[in-house]
């Protein structure tokens, strides 16, 4: 069923999107939080070593298997595995390469959808005369559907229908159009980022005020990149620091497969990878640190920082610390900020469409445009819960399953598959093929021995995360038999929601018992979406399985 495929229009387009698709709402939201709430520089230094023992190797993993499986026809992860190793198994591994992306792309639209709704916000002048109150005060009232803030009935709904359509149709236009946004977007963004960048910078104390009087904006900066060696040995830190590393270089995905897939064999792919991997992290540690916390901790002080660290802070603050700057420069800084993060945010979220549509083009023959569609319907189905239950925790129940544990789940198996069953010999070969840099030797053992054990311990920490993140006591209990206790935050723990039983049984208000089971109930619904949209494209790989079985297509 082969379908005339998709390609590249240039190396520099293929750069862009590639960065496009790391660079993304992680960069500049969820990096400069994971920094502070994981100490600041106790954070970096993990975090630079996660991306050259990890990082890079799984980028080099995915660069090269996407484009050897590209050499068979296939553009998403369960037939490019297959190519590489056959078995039966190998094609159900990569469903979380089809999966992961549109449960994410589910939920990150949604926050793509605000991005685009505050540059209209800022346009009109919403925020000007607001306090800071009024500005959370805002975003508090945008998120709960029922109410407006434009008097447009459902507004976070229009807003996220109108992110999704923009997606869809840009998706609709194939790998030209992406390339398109990717070349206007990613300069339009850099050059935006740079310029609040210096502004922030420039800042220091004179958002102080009485109410603050101890705010300097280098405070921010420096908290953020002083290094402290002292978390070198917290395992929590790694984990944040390798869940930081995966989501912002969207490895463990499947979307770096399916765009180098589109490569010929000749094609560099060992440049490419280090040139989009080092503009991502370009943008995440010189600009994604030097925006929301330097200017926050500028007007606020680092310790209401600290205290306030979130998602949701860069909206509830914002807009408000831009009010400072004058009612003029106030739009223009809405405009650059809420306008950046939506061209970060969008040539993720295009990218997260590609796998979609790669397989039942491949596999079912569905024109760009009819793939394009099913992924916008198929994210709508998913991602409307997001939206209106978002406050009954279903946006962080996806986030956590699809957006962190099926990242390192498959970046771990994936690993695996490649050094050790594929083969390091075979890998090295299909990384250094047609490169235009000399790989550095040491990363083939790097990654055929060091990825896949560090991935096997985050993953294994992660599943049995001991109580209160003591490993040495609960090491020291097994040892002497009295067993491992886990923590309500381990994997395990939290299939059983544990800490939400806890406080059940303790509470004797009847109200707090109705939210608590409310809770339990809507996070039972979150997961069970999630659950069928993985078994749906389980069901969808042994249709494809089948039919390639029919019509005599090498499979197993
Ligand atoms: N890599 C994308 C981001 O950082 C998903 O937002």
């Amino acid at each position: 069923m082969a379908v005339q495929s998709d390609s590249w229009g240039s190396r520099v387009g293929l750069i862009l999107a590639m960065a496009g698709n790391a660079v993304g709402l992680g960069n500049f939201l969820r990096f400069p939080v994971q920094a502070v709430q994981n100490g600041g520089g106790a954070f970096i230094v993990p975090y630079l070593i996660c991306f050259l023992i990890m990082g890079i190797p799984l980028l080099f993993i995915e660069w090269s298997s996407g484009r050897f499986g590209g050499k068979f026809g296939n553009h998403s992860t369960p037939y490019i595995l297959d190519s590489m190793v056959k078995g039966r198994i190998l094609k159900y591994i990569g469903v979380f390469g089809i999966f992961t992306n549109i449960a994410v792309a589910a939920y990150y639209c949604y926050i793509e959808s605000w991005t685009m709704s505050y540059v209209y916000h800022s346009i009109i002048g919403t925020f000007e005369g607001m306090n800071q109150a009024d500005v959370a005060g805002f975003f508090s009232s945008y998120i709960d559907i029922g109410h407006s803030t434009t008097g447009i009935p459902y507004e976070a709904i229009i807003f996220y229908l109108l992110c999704l359509v923009i997606n869809t149709y840009i998706l609709s236009k194939g790998l030209k159009g992406i390339e398109k946004v990717a070349k206007i977007g990613m300069p339009l963004l850099i050059l935006f980022g740079a310029i609040l960048a210096i502004k922030s910078l420039t800042l220091g104390t004179s958002g102080a005020s009485e109410i603050f009087p101890n705010a300097n904006a280098w405070d921010g900066f420096n908290f953020i990149w002083t290094p402290q060696y002292d978390s070198i040995f917290d395992l929590k830190v790694w984990m944040a620091a390798a869940g930081q590393i995966f989501f912002t270089l969207s490895v463990g995905m499947g979307t770096v497969h399916c765009y180098a897939s589109y490569l010929e064999e000749k094609d560099d792919i060992a440049l490419n990878a280090v040139s989009a991997g080092f503009m991502n992290e370009f943008v995440e540690v010189v600009l994604g640190s030097m925006i929301v916390i330097p200017i926050a901790a500028g007007y606020l002080g680092l310790d209401w920082v600290i205290e306030n660290a979130g998602f949701g802070m860069a909206f509830q603050t914002m807009p408000y610390l831009f009010q400072q700057w004058g009612s003029l420069i106030a739009i223009i800084a809405g405009v650059l900020w809420f306008g950046l993060l939506f061209f970060a945010g969008i040539t993720s979220s295009l990218a997260m469409g590609t796998p979609w549509i790669g397989f039942m083009r491949d596999e079912f023959g569905w024109s760009q445009n009819k793939g394009a569609w099913s992924f916008g319907l198929i994210a709508l189905i998913m991602g409307l819960p997001t939206v209106i239950l978002f406050q009954q925790g279903v946006f962080d129940e996806y986030d956590y399953w699809a957006g962190t544990v099926s990242l390192v789940l498959f970046a771990m198996l994936e690993t695996i598959l490649f050094s050790w069953i594929f083969g390091m010999e075979k890998g090295w070969k299909a990384i250094t093929t047609g490169a235009d840099i000399q790989v550095p030797i040491i990363y083939k053992y790097i990654i055929k021995f060091i990825t896949p054990v560090m991935l096997i311990i985050i993953f294994m920490g992660s599943l049995f995360k001991p109580k209160d993140n003591d490993w040495s006591g609960n090491i020291a209990n097994l040892v002497s038999g009295k067993g491992w206790s886990l923590d309500n935050g381990s994997i395990i723990k939290t299939i059983t929601h544990s800490g939400i039983k806890e406080h059940l049984a303790s509470a004797t208000d009847p109200v707090i018992i109705a939210q608590l089971q409310d809770q339990i109930f809507y996070l039972n619904f979150a997961r069970l979406m999630l659950l069928g949209l993985f078994l749906f494209i389980c069901g969808l790989v042994y249709a494809a399985f089948q039919k390639r079985y029919k019509e005599g297509r090498n499979t197993l």
